[in-house]
């Protein structure tokens, strides 16, 4: 792979086979896997906690990176817990908290990397005052796999590139898929979530492979 990366999410994976279907992933050169914590009030679903984390770094040990993706009012109150489990990123809303600042400075005191996370409906401006480690542009309404593809993210997703800068992580989540892979990376994308595009196909490796190519343009 390029040095793009493909980050599986979990959400749309089997959870009775989650053992496997990451090691699939993983098989097709994926090291970031992405999990999709949901509280049921900052987003109306409510999906997984820490406790699926730790049982990943578990079974896979440092041959996956835990993409965390916390869409949880108040994460302040969740940075230790997650950290504890094993999270190598943790990423956070702005929506969710008044305190950016001090959430990023929270997470990165456990040593782990620290990302900020916009709806589409946000402007930018978090990333103009919060140093990051990733930025992560919401390219669906967060809460649920399979929507389709905003198609003014990538305009966003170049506006943001121009604030954070060439080396900041730069990640987009939400139906991302062979078709839209080359236009986030085309905007400035170097992170590509993808859910159903992935573990809602009959061959999870062989969409992997698939959306890698699509992204190395
Ligand atoms: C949505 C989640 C996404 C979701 C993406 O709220 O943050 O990570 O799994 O799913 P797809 O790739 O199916 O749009
Ligand atoms: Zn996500």
């Amino acid at each position: 792979m390029s040095s793009i990366q493909i980050a599986p999410s979990i959400l749309s994976a089997d959870f009775a086979r989650l053992e496997q279907q990451v090691a699939t992933v993983i098989e097709a050169g994926v090291t970031w896997i992405h999990v999709d914590v949901m509280d049921g009030v900052f987003v109306p679903p409510i999906t997984m906690g820490p406790i699926v984390v730790q049982a990943l770094r578990a079974a896979f040990g440092d041959r996956i990176v835990l993409d965390c993706h916390l869409m949880i009012d108040r994460p302040e109150r969740q940075v230790d817990a997650f950290a504890q489990a094993g999270a190598d990123v943790i990423t956070f809303h702005a929506e969710a908290t008044a305190h950016s600042h001090r959430v990023v400075q929270a997470i990165r005191e456990h040593g782990v990397k620290a990302g900020i996370a916009v709806c589409p409906g946000t402007p930018l401006q978090v990333f103009e005052e919060v140093d990051v480690d990733l930025a992560l542009c919401m390219t669906v309404n967060p809460g649920w796999g399979g929507q389709p593809f905003i198609p003014t993210s990538p305009a966003k997703i170049e506006r943001l590139r121009s604030i954070i800068g060439p080396d900041v992580a730069l990640e987009v989540d939400g139906g991302v898929d062979a078709t839209t892979a080359p236009k986030v990376v085309r905007a400035g994308a170097t992170h590509l979530v993808a859910g159903s595009a992935v573990f809602g196909k009959d061959d999870p490796a062989g969409a992997v492979r698939e959306i890698a190519d699509a992204a190395r343009l």
